[in-house]
């Protein structure tokens, strides 16, 4: 096996340092998460894209899970505007990309459009139910899309993030540097606990390296936020992974909380990073009671193998077992309810606020004590 071609064929690159700013003059201000998009359109994270959808490519994404010439594509990934503003633009004029007064990009106005937001809830997150974080998100947002090719000028900066913060590019050579030719990738929101890390390590069983893959974009307000949840990363691998069949890196773009029609789309980008393989375990990027506990792996059927690029390794639910004395499934352990450890997220959450240790079964010790300690300090921050 080698690595995999980029999703369509070509590793996007869009970035541009040099670029001559002096003639752009007119400028969209832009959010956080059209920040990231940016960025990740620009280092070929979601190639084949090389800008913000025009309407055809976004009404295809959005009823058909496909670009308009039929490459597979989930989400659709848009820049959402005011009224006010899409109808000051120009079509085929060059606009500065702002993030807080700040440029870090050029957009080259192809068309905009009012989309049906309704219709993109209804098939991108299955429901149109405003608690529902992604939906909410979804019209919180500008209710025109502007689209566009991009060019990416300054990378926003990384902070805790530099050493972790791998671009495409350096992934593939990295595996290649390595000599791994199977790869599986791991995408999380939250803490490694002892099924997140059962599952990768039944994984690495059947492939060369381990790529761990943390979500850092946006997460909802109660997720754990992403500088503590990497401090607990490096310990938990330093302590309980061997050292050359794994490597970490994260995963900048936000979170949509889509399940799965984001399991597909977090298949796509790791496939653009280089894995041949993906984990999708349990209600992957699931909120709520949205999802059915697998529909994120059913929904891998719409799709052939070969128009995916990237094989996806489907676990079910996992949990430590007393009477099996380890980590275990439905599919291979025949115990009792009462036997196995199973803890909601709201009830981790709810211990690690109280400064109390969920069981070592749970979760890692040196896991929950960074936990602990950073949800200590975090709400100081917060408060102070
Ligand atoms: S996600 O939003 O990033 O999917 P999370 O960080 O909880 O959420 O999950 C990361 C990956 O581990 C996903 O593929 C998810 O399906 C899987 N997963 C989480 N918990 C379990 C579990 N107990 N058993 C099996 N798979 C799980």
């Amino acid at each position: 096996m080698s690595l995999p071609s980029p999703h369509g064929g070509t590793l996007i690159q869009k970035y541009e340092p040099q670029f001559d700013l002096a003639k752009v003059t007119k400028t969209i201000a832009i959010d956080r998460i059209a920040l990231s998009d940016l960025e990740l359109i620009a280092i070929g994270l979601f190639s084949p894209l090389t800008g913000f959808l025009g309407k055809e490519d976004y009404e295809s994404v959005v009823k058909k899970m496909r670009l308009s010439d039929g490459t597979v594509w989930s989400l659709p990934i848009t820049l959402p505007v005011d009224l006010s503003v899409a109808e000051q633009l120009d079509k085929g004029e060059q606009y500065r990309l702002d993030f807080e007064n700040t440029t870090y990009g050029v957009i080259t106005v192809s068309e905009w459009f009012r989309p049906d937001l309704e219709i993109e809830a209804h098939h991108v997150y299955q429901t149109n139910d405003h608690a529902h974080p992604g939906v909410k998100r979804l019209f919180e947002r500008g209710n025109h899309y502007v689209a566009g090719e991009i060019t990416l000028i300054r990378k926003p900066e990384k902070k805790d993030f530099t050493d972790v913060w791998l671009e495409p590019k350096d992934t593939r050579a990295l595996f290649v540097e390595k000599g791994w030719q199977s790869i599986v990738g791991f995408q999380t929101r939250n803490p490694i606990h002892r099924a997140h890390e059962y599952i990768q390590k039944a994984a690495l069983e059947t492939v060369d390296g381990l790529f761990v893959n943390p979500l850092v974009g946006e997460t909802k307000a109660d997720d754990i936020p992403a500088t503590i949840r990497l401090e607990s990363y490096r310990i938990l691998l330093k302590e309980y992974f061997p050292r050359e069949r794994v490597h970490l890196g994260v995963y900048p773009a936000a979170m949509r909380y889509a399940g799965p029609r984001e399991a597909i789309f977090h298949a796509i980008a790791r496939k653009n990073f280089g894995c041949t393989h993906f984990i999708v375990g349990r209600d992957h990027a699931g909120v709520g009671n949205y999802y059915g506990t697998y529909d994120a792996q059913e929904i891998f059927h719409n799709f052939t193998k070969e128009e995916l690029g990237i094989t996806p390794l489907f676990f079910e639910h996992s949990f430590y077992c007393h009477r099996c004395e380890g980590m275990a499934s439905d599919k291979t352990c025949p115990h009792e309810m009462e036997d196995r450890v199973i803890l909601s997220g709201t009830k981790v959450r709810e211990l690690l606020s109280k400064g109390e240790q969920p069981p070592s079964t749970f979760s890692r010790k040196e896991v929950i004590d960074v936990l602990i300690n950073g949800l200590k300090s975090d709400a100081t921050v917060t408060r102070g």
